[in-house]
């Protein structure tokens, strides 16, 4: 049963196909309304969400079929115990997918062994979230044309931001991408990103604290948000969260067609005096995602019925 854990489960091409099926979508919404006519796709976010829940709620409603599920592991059996194994099994008895987010690496991979249906990484930790880089890959392609030949900034938390790790993965893996990594120390990239990616590879990259020092290089500006959850104290927290603010006289030295991407929500990290800005892509995004998980939805129950 094919499920979507890692963005490193699709290739490419595959990606490219759900490229192409969310522009189709988007020129040919008709099309699609009944596609998934009597199927069901369960949520189940042990963990809080906003966009990821409801676009994945939104793409099934928008082909037709409909939603089951639970946010937050106190409105379900979780809270009794019930192992995430044992669920997969359950849910497998009354929906044909399953989008699941957890705040455990791995939960989502171990439903998958379990599950008689397919299974989609909704984000898992400090992990993964593979369908946030979807909406990436595509706000990129939307805006640039192409994924290729672009230096692409990753900016604020690269410690614990899985969006980050899974983006990094992703863009790997297309020609021309330089990273320019821009944290504070404390939150800077984990050394197996360069040690197992990035070097073997030969994909160039500089690490910085400075973003107004390198903004004119950057084609795309990833911000991200300080991963409050992740902390085990609160002191060192409080003392990070605003390392970076992205305000309009920061942007005086950045490229006219600088893409500036966040996958939300942002707490401080971009004045919303940014949000009128012909560059700001971060709620067209947003809408990409949702277009992103139709097609990835389709994809995958096509080929649990093949
Ligand atoms: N980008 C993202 O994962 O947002 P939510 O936490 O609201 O799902």
């Amino acid at each position: 049963m094919r499920s979507l854990i890692d963005i490193l489960d699709l290739s490419v091409e595959e990606i490219d196909e759900l490229i192409h099926t969310a522009d189709d979508i988007i020129s040919h919404p008709e099309k699609y309304s009944e596609v998934c006519k009597g199927k069901k796709i369960a949520t189940l976010f042990y963990e809080p969400s906003t966009r990821t829940r409801l676009s994945f709620e939104a793409a099934m409603l928008e082909l037709g079929g409909s939603v089951i599920g639970f946010s937050g592991a106190q409105n379900s059996s979780a809270a009794k115990g019930e192992s995430v194994a044992d669920t997969a099994k359950v849910v497998s008895c009354y929906a044909d997918i399953i989008a699941m987010r957890h705040p455990k690496e791995g939960a989502p991979y171990v439903a998958s062994i379990n599950a008689s249906i397919p299974v989609i990484n909704a984000g898992d930790g400090g992990h993964n979230h593979p369908t946030q880089t979807l909406a990436d890959l595509y706000t990129i392609y939307r805006e640039k044309g192409e994924i290729k030949d672009l230096t692409v900034g990753f900016c604020g938390d690269l410690k614990f931001g899985r969006t980050v790790h899974s983006l990094i993965n992703a863009l790997a893996r297309y020609t021309g991408i330089r990273f320019v990594l821009i944290s504070p120390e404390e939150l800077a990239i984990p050394e197996y990103v360069k040690t197992d990616l990035l070097d073997p590879k030969g994909i160039p990259y500089t690490e910085t604290t400075d973003l107004e020092a390198v903004m004119p290089e950057l084609d795309v500006l990833y911000m991200t948000r300080v991963q409050k959850e992740r902390f085990f104290n609160e002191e060192d927290y409080l003392r990070l969260k605003d390392s970076y603010i992205l305000e309009p006289k920061k942007l005086k030295n950045a490229k006219e067609d600088l893409v500036i991407m966040h996958p939300l929500p942002r707490v401080n990290e971009i004045s919303v005096a940014i949000d009128d800005d012909p560059r700001a892509c971060y709620f067209k995004q947003v809408l990409y995602g949702k277009y992103m998980r139709m097609a990835l939805i389709m994809k995958l129950l096509k080929e649990a019925q093949a």
